[in-house]
């Protein structure tokens, strides 16, 4: 799979961890955050791993900050994201199946390098079982598009 990876200050360490993880497993991955662990605002990365899930220059987004969350908060102003904080890996399977979600997040101040690896497998192995969770995926982006809900 091609991947985007992205990533501010308080997670560097976590995210070179997970590149070579992910590259010894066979994916190719695009790294887009900070390698530094100078202060490094989140949204920066948080838009460009959206909007290469967006324009479909790579095939999922992996995020990662502090706790997660405002990195994904960034990246789901993109039209069309679906970024998930998770914690653990059913959350993460679950995201993917139910969801869509195209972008995975999680803080490295929260979960530890082996459940990571852990969120990755179940996230990346996951796949959208559609039907009646395609129809709640459409709300969603008729929330996106126009504000409102026609049909609740
Ligand atoms: C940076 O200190 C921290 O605020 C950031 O990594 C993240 O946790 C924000 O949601």
């Amino acid at each position: 799979m091609k991947l985007a990876i992205g990533n501010d200050h308080a997670a560097v360490e976590m995210k070179f961890e997970l590149i070579k993880y992910l590259e010894e497993k066979g994916h190719e991955v695009v790294n887009v955050g900070t390698d530094e662990k100078a202060s490094f605002d989140y949204p920066i990365s948080g838009l460009k791993v959206a909007e290469l899930v967006a324009n479909n220059e790579v095939d999922r987004g992996i995020l990662i900050c502090g706790t997660g969350v405002g990195i994904s908060l960034a990246a789901n102003k993109v039209k069309g994201i679906r970024a998930a904080v998770c914690s653990d890996p059913v959350t993460a399977r679950l995201v993917r199946q139910h969801n869509n979600a195209n972008i995975i997040a999680f803080g490295e101040r929260i979960v530890g390098l082996e459940t990571a690896k852990a969120i990755l497998d179940a996230y990346l192995n996951a796949e959208f079982e559609g039907g009646r969770h395609q129809r709640r995926i459409d709300m969603i982006t008729e929330i996106e598009e126009t504000q409102t809900l026609k049909n609740e």
